[in-house]
């Protein structure tokens, strides 16, 4: 997606811009043609050659240089500009930006440029909240321009507070949301489900399954990045939150197929990658479950053990039940659905061990479902925790496709690239 984009960086005099030193080097190494333009300030920090060299392009900096080439320059860079980057944005350039002010290279540029402004400002708690800083970036924000959020966390001062500049993967994730933004999910709300659920036993124990949520979060990364609104609905996972996407944790099925059924009334796709559990243990133990021991020694007994399960519900079975007008199973208090305001693409996930093609076939029909994404879990390329995956992808009309071993990033954009065309 980023590759021969022709993206600006603009780097303003803040301690974070050896922070943004990274982030040129990510962008140019997903193959982005990277403009650094640094302000005055920004040199005091880090010098032009650290920029140049992650870059692997000249750095800009000097509106008033002798030959007289960077007024040229500053409109060329502008017009050709698909998104002009400003991190850190200290509180001067911000207040600049925001009054139309142009003294350098890089404010320049921003004026020139109608390509869109992200800005991830980077300062003193106390300087980010004042009201003069508050009032120019809501400014921008009208005029249109992204703003990331700087974190909480220790500043350089060393004092704790809001102002701290957003990680590298924040950062692009931002990027590619802006520059996705008229993507072909423009518009439209996608709820994915991701990771596995966690069915307690006890205060300490549950029953879980392999799924680390990999699938699913880059289902909801791709969708973010075509223009989608996504609601990201995960079991609990090592992953760390996407930017830009409506996140919902939950840890059991039940709270899964509460956080579903709220958001499908106004949703045009559902694409469901959690590990659901089919079971959850009938009772909850109240306090830790010890372990059996005989009372006369106090000696652990080797008796056997056992949970009482009973059956969760199956979310996309009940949402193709009440769908077609039906209700839900007598234990299962079953999926509301008010009035979908549109039609629910629906895909569905199958993990499966053996008889592959069987059992995908059959769960496309039995959860009547659009799309059925199968895979074969006990392949050392494929399924929970892997990096790729090796999928089988079965149409509601019967066809089949087999898609080769590809990173799963791959595997979520031929997903969604199969779900546009369904969604009309
Ligand atoms: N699913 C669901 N609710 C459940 C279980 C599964 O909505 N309680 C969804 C999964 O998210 C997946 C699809 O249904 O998209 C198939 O899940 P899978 O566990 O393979 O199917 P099951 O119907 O549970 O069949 P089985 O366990 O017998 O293979």
């Amino acid at each position: 997606m980023l590759l021969n984009r022709r993206i600006i960086v603009g780097i303003c005099g803040g301690i974070a811009s050896y922070k943004a030193i990274d982030l040129v080097s990510k962008l140019q190494q997903a193959g982005a043609l990277v403009d650094v333009i640094m302000t005055e300030h920004a040199e005091e920090f880090v010098r032009p050659l650290t920029f140049a060299t992650m870059s692997h392009r000249r750095v800009y900096s000097d509106l008033w240089e002798a030959s007289g080439e960077a007024a040229e320059t500053h409109i060329k860079l502008a017009e050709e500009a698909e998104l002009l980057v400003i991190v850190p944005a200290t509180a001067n350039t911000i207040a600049k930006l925001a009054h139309g002010m142009t003294d350098n290279m890089l404010t320049a540029v921003a004026l020139a440029t109608r390509a869109p402004l992200l800005l991830a400002p980077a300062m003193y708690t106390n300087m980010y909240t004042h009201p003069a800083t508050q009032a120019n970036l809501a400014t921008l924000r009208e005029r249109g321009a992204f703003v990331v959020e700087p974190e909480v966390g220790r500043l350089a001062s060393g004092a704790i507070g809001v102002g701290r500049f957003p990680e590298t993967a924040t950062l692009l994730g931002a990027i590619h949301q802006v520059l996705g933004r008229h993507g072909d999910l423009a518009g439209r709300r996608v709820i994915v489900t991701a990771g596995g659920t966690q069915e307690p036993i006890d205060p300490v124990r549950y029953v879980g399954n392999r799924s680390s949520g990999k699938m699913g979060y880059n289902l909801a990364v791709e969708a973010r990045d075509r223009g989608a609104h996504v609601i990201l609905v995960s079991g609990p996972v090592a992953l760390p939150p996407p930017f830009g996407v409506e996140m919902h944790l939950v840890e059991t099925a039940m709270q899964m197929r509460d956080a579903v059924s709220d958001f499908i009334t106004d949703a045009d796709a559902l694409i469901m990658s959690a590990a659901v559990a089919d079971f959850r243990p009938t009772r909850v133990a109240e306090q830790k479950i010890k372990k059996l021991r005989t009372e006369a020694t106090g000696q652990h007994r080797e008796d056997e053990f056992s949970i009482d399960l009973v059956a969760n519900p199956d979310i996309l079975g009940e949402l193709a039940l009440a769908l077609k007008g039906g209700h839900a199973g007598e234990q299962h208090t079953g999926i509301s659905i008010p009035q979908l305001k549109r039609r629910l693409i629906r895909v569905g996930f199958a993990a499966e061990t053996e008889h592959l093609v069987e059992h995908a076939q059959a769960k496309l029909q039995r959860k009547q479902l659009d799309l059925l994404v199968a895979n074969d879990v006990s392949r050392t390329d494929s399924g929970f925790g892997t990096d790729t995956n090796k999928v089988l992808i079965f149409h509601a009309d019967g066809a089949m496709e087999d898609l080769p071993v590809m990173p799963k990033t791959g595997v979520a954009a031929a997903i969604w690239d199969r779900v546009v065309p369904l969604l009309g």
